[in-house]
């Protein structure tokens, strides 16, 4: 079947078409097009997101990029397809907060054949709600258009369907899922496709948003979890070269200050995470500084960030294998766009090698770098596991909101 999917969440606006087959035992994705468009040149003066500048960006670009990606399908097909009045008015209607989406929509629906879609999938929460609308109006739009059943989609668990493409044979159950991201930081477990219990969350900040917050002190551009983890990157790579040439060399006093940042909840006996601490911990190490010197230099950032990611590795890595230990997954799935990480991902990598102290092999997935952070492909693969899950489950209801706190159920 051909998926059309939307996802606008946050600060990316992007769509995707896949040809899906295979099954829940060996599903499979033929690509046909996948297009991500970054708000982040936008967004970076403001050293974060702002939901209506998001919502105005994604307004602007969706019709055009929805276009892009049937072209690039091979599904469009030029065409005087004139829409009739009644249902542009409803269109209207529907769309009247958003009069650049409706213009866009209509001439570019108007001048093309119906394509050969068969469902579309958009994202309905978690996220920003001024900016999910958008690509749940777009949806429900070319559904009406179109005359094709539209599946709203839970961002998460187009995160964790991100594993898919990456797999090499059927998932196995149960699975453990750590999903970090901008938003989120929880531990999953996955009975069985669809089947979710969150065992662990964070109490207040994600990993995501304290990355970019700790890049913030720092001086670094949003969104700042890539910068951080450059830095960190090459203090490692420098604190290895150091130790393999100076074996036997006493430095003396060094210039750079060393730091130890705590590992919050790390001997909680529960499964939640906490890092509004580490990040004061940061705050208060720079504020420290700062009375003695008049600006962070560069390696001192390089020393912070190397310790502010061990500690976040650390705290991941000891809450996950806690949980490996008590429900000995026969999978385990690390998604969310933190998992860029290279550092986060060779860790988990580490864990899994060792895998059969815990009793069992356990696979480990991840989803390819491109897919780690936010895109369409992800949600088209979940609404296939969704609708081969539950056929029936797919109806022409398409009452559905935003929902900015959704939960995966
Ligand atoms: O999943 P995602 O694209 O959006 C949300 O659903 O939130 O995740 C974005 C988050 C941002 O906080 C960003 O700083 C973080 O992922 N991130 C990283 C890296 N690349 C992106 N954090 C640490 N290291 C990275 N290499
Ligand atoms: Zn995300």
């Amino acid at each position: 079947m051909k998926i059309l999917s939307i996802e606008t969440s946050c600060d990316e606006t992007s769509v995707a078409i896949i040809e899906a087959s295979g099954g829940l035992e060996k599903p499979d994705f033929n690509v046909l097009s996948h297009l991500v468009l970054s708000q982040v040149k936008i967004h970076e003066k403001y050293g974060g997101v702002f939901p209506n500048l998001a919502k105005r960006e994604h307004s602007k670009n969706l019709g055009p990029l929805v276009k892009k990606a049937l072209e690039e399908a091979g599904l469009w097909v030029d065409a005087n397809n004139k829409i009739p009045a009644e249902q542009v008015e409803k269109i209207k209607t529907d769309l009247s907060r958003e009069p650049e989406l409706f213009t866009n929509l209509l001439n570019i629906f108007e001048t093309s054949a119906v394509p050969e879609i068969d469902l579309i999938a958009v994202t309905n929460g978690p996220g920003l709600e001024p900016a999910l609308w958008v690509g749940i109006n777009a949806a429900k739009t070319l559904g009406e258009i179109w005359n094709v059943p539209v599946m709203p989609i839970n961002h998460m668990e187009g995160h964790i369907s991100s594993v898919l493409t990456s797999a090499k044979s059927a998932i196995q159950f149960p699975a453990l899922a750590l999903l970090i991201s901008g938003g989120h930081t929880e531990l999953v477990l996955i009975s069985d496709w669809l089947t979710y219990k969150v065992i662990g969350e964070t109490r207040d900040d994600a990993v995501g948003e304290v990355f970019d917050k700790v890049a913030r002190m720092l001086g670094l551009p949003y969104p700042g979890g890539p910068q951080i983890s450059a830095l960190a990157e090459e203090a490692r790579a420098e604190a290895n070269t150091k130790a393999e040439v100076v074996e036997n060399v006493s430095y003396g006093a060094s210039a750079v200050p060393t730091f130890e940042f705590p590992r919050p909840m790390i001997k909680s006996p529960d499964y939640d995470f906490s890092f509004s601490g580490l990040k004061t911990s940061v705050l208060y190490a720079i504020r420290d500084l700062m009375v003695i010197r008049p600006a962070l230099d560069l390696a001192t950032k390089k020393a912070i960030a190397l310790e502010f990611e061990n500690a976040i590795i650390e705290t991941l890595l000891a809450k996950t294998q806690r949980a490996i230990e008590e429900f000995v997954p026969k999978t385990l799935i690390i998604a969310g766009g933190v998992i860029s990480n290279k550092a986060i991902r060779q860790a988990f990598e580490k864990l899994t090698k060792n895998s059969s102290s815990y009793g069992q092999e356990i696979t480990f997935l991840v989803p390819t770098q491109a897919l780690s952070t936010d895109n369409a492909l992800m949600i088209a693969i979940a609404a296939y596991i969704r609708q081969q899950k539950s056929p029936t489950s797919i109806s022409a209801d398409r009452n559905f909101s935003a929902e900015g706190n959704l939960r995966l159920s």
